[in-house]
C-alpha cells in the first residue's frame, strides 16, 4: 500500500469512528424503512416518487389517498402494510386517514432535507449547526423558472435571504475554523443560487441569451453580497445549463467592480466525462483574472445523473456522464488531487504559496472514502487542514457532518430553504440518490464493513 493510501485508510477509519450512533427516533426509523422498501423494488420506488410528486397538487386527503392507491395498483408485489392500506381506501373515512398519513409522511421526508419555509424560519437550525461546528450554504428552493416575474421573485428572495442571514449571523459566536483559511477570512453567510431560477431563457442552443438575462439579476446580488461580506455560490445543474452558467460566472466575476469581492464559487461535477476540461477552464480563468478572494470550487459527483442518461437516450447520444458509479468515484479522486495540487501558486523563490491560492477547494460527498482521499492527499502534500473544506447535504450527511467537525475539520452543510412545491425537484433528486442501489449511504446502511467502504473504487 502506498503511503497516501495508508494515510487515507487511517483518516477514513477515524471519520468512521467519529460518526455518532444513528438515533432511534421512531419517525426516523419509519423513514429509513420507507427508503429501504423503495430501494428494494423498482415499481414501489416509482409509486413513491409519483406520490411525492403529486402531494402538493392534491386538494384533499381523499384525493391524495385515491392517487396513492392508483399508483400502488401498478406494484405487483405489495408488502403487507400496503396491501392493508389499499383495503382501507375502499371507504371515505379510510381514505381520509390514509391520505392524512401519506401527507404526513411526505411532509416529514421533506422536512428532513428542507430546514425552513423562509430564511427567517431557518435561522434557528442554521445557528444550531454553526454552534456545533458546521457552517452552512443556504439554497433557496425553486429552479427552472418559466416567466421573468418568477425569476424576479427568486432574485428578490435571494436578496432578502442575504439581508436576513447577515443580520442574524453577526451575533453568532466565534468559530475560528469556520471563519478563515490561509487565504483570508471566510464569510459566515453563504448563499447558493441556481441560474435556471434567475432566467426563464436558458437554452443550450443559445447560451448567451440566458446568460445576459440572468446577468441582469445576478449582478445586483453580487453587489449586495459584496457589500454585506457574504459568499455567493453558483450551483451547477444539468448539462444543458453548463455553458450558460460558466460564461455567466466568469464574465461577471471578471467585471472590474467585482475585482475584489464578493467571495464566490462554482461547482465541478465529477460524473461528467468532460469534467477534467472544465477544471482546466476554471484554472485558466483563475490564473488570468488573479481575482481575490480566490474562486471556491465545490467538487461534487453530480445530482442530475438520471436526467442526463434519459435525455441522452432520447436523442440517441452517448450519455455525457460515467455510467458505472466506480468511474465517477475514481474521477472524483483524480479531480480532488488535481484541485489540491494545482490550486497553489508559487512565490518568487518557486515555493508553493498557500496565502495566494488560485482556488479554494470544497469537497462535497457522503462517501467516507472520497472525503478521506481529499484529507489524506492534502496532508500528504503538505497542506493545512483548514485549507480544505468538506461539504454535506442537510438530511443526508448530518451524522457525517458531526464526525467531520469532531475531527477538527471544516464542514459546511448545504441547507435548502423554501416550501414543498418549490422544493419538489430537489426532493426527488435526494430520493433518487437515497434509494439508488449502488449509493455509498445505502451500502453503509446495509452494514458494509469499514474495509469495504474504504476500498479503492
Ligand atoms: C441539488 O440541488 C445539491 O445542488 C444540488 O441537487
Amino acid at each position: 500500500m502506498s503511503h497516501c493510501e495508508e494515510l487515507l485508510v487511517r483518516v477514513g477509519r477515524g471519520l468512521h469512528a467519529a460518526l455518532p450512533r444513528p438515533s432511534r427516533h421512531p419517525i426516523k426509523a419509519l423513514d429509513a424503512k420507507g427508503m429501504e422498501l423503495a430501494s428494494s423494488d423498482a415499481e414501489l420506488r416509482a409509486a413513491l416518487f409519483r406520490l411525492v410528486d403529486v402531494t402538493p397538487a392534491c386538494r384533499s386527503h381523499d384525493d391524495l389517498a385515491r392517487h396513492l392507491t392508483e399508483y400502488l395498483k401498478e406494484v405487483d408485489e405489495r408488502p403487507q402494510a400496503l396491501q392493508a392500506a389499499m383495503r382501507v381506501a375502499h371507504t371515505a373515512p379510510g381514505r381520509a386517514a390514509l391520505g392524512a398519513a401519506a401527507a404526513t409522511g411526505v411532509r416529514h421526508m421533506a422536512h428532513r432535507f428542507i430546514v425552513g419555509e423562509s430564511p427567517q424560519a431557518a435561522l434557528g437550525v442554521l445557528e444550531g449547526l454553526w454552534k456545533e461546528g458546521s457552517a452552512c450554504s443556504v439554497d433557496l428552493l425553486g429552479e427552472a423558472t418559466f416567466t421573468s416575474e418568477e425569476a424576479d421573485r427568486y432574485a428578490a428572495r435571494c436578496e432578502e435571504a442575504l439581508e436576513v442571514l447577515s443580520a442574524a449571523a453577526r451575533s453568532w459566536p466565534q468559530r475560528p475554523l469556520l471563519e478563515a483559511d490561509s487565504a483570508g477570512p471566510l464569510p459566515r453567510v453563504n448563499l447558493s443560487v441556481k441560474v435556471s431560477a434567475l432566467t426563464p431563457l436558458m437554452r443550450p442552443e443559445a447560451p448567451h441569451v440566458g446568460r445576459d438575462d440572468a446577468a441582469q439579476r445576478l449582478r445586483p446580488l453580487l453587489r449586495r453580497a459584496r457589500d454585506l461580506g457574504a459568499h455567493l455560490h453558483i450551483d451547477m445543474e444539468s448539462l444543458d445549463a453548463l455553458e450558460t452558467t460558466e460564461e455567466l460566472v466568469f464574465d461577471l466575476l471578471g467585471e472590474p467592480e467585482f475585482g475584489d469581492g464578493p467571495s464566490a464559487g462554482v461547482v465541478l461535477q465529477a460524473y461528467l466525462r468532460d469534467s477534467g476540461r472544465q477544471l482546466d477552464r476554471m484554472l485558466e480563468w483563475a490564473r488570468a483574472s488573479e481575482r481575490r478572494p480566490p474562486l471556491t470550487v465545490r467538487l461534487v459527483k453530480g445530482a442530475y445523473w438520471d436526467h442526463e442518461v434519459v435525455e441522452a437516450r432520447q436523442h440517441g447520444w452517448a450519455p455525457p456522464v460515467f455510467e458505472v458509479k466506480a468511474e465517477s468515484d475514481r474521477n472524483f479522486e483524480e479531480l480532488t488531487r488535481r484541485l489540491l495540487d494545482e490550486r497553489l501558486t508559487k512565490d518568487s523563490a518557486g515555493k508553493p504559496d498557500p496565502w495566494h491560492p488560485l482556488l479554494r477547494v470544497a469537497i462535497a460527498s457522503h462517501n467516507i472514502r472520497s472525503l478521506a482521499s481529499a484529507i489524506a492527499h492534502n496532508r500528504a502534500s503538505g497542506g493545512e487542514d483548514h485549507d480544505l473544506e468538506l461539504q454535506v447535504l442537510r438530511g443526508l450527511g448530518d451524522e457525517l457532518g458531526v464526525a467531520i467537525a469532531a475531527s477538527g475539520l471544516r464542514v459546511r452543510s448545504y441547507c435548502p430553504v423554501g416550501d414543498l412545491v418549490a422544493g419538489m425537484a430537489y426532493l426527488v433528486r435526494r430520493l433518487l440518490e437515497n434509494t439508488s442501489n449502488d449509493s455509498f449511504l445505502g451500502e453503509q446502511q446495509r452494514g458494509a464493513s469499514i474495509d469495504e467502504l474504504l476500498a479503492a473504487p
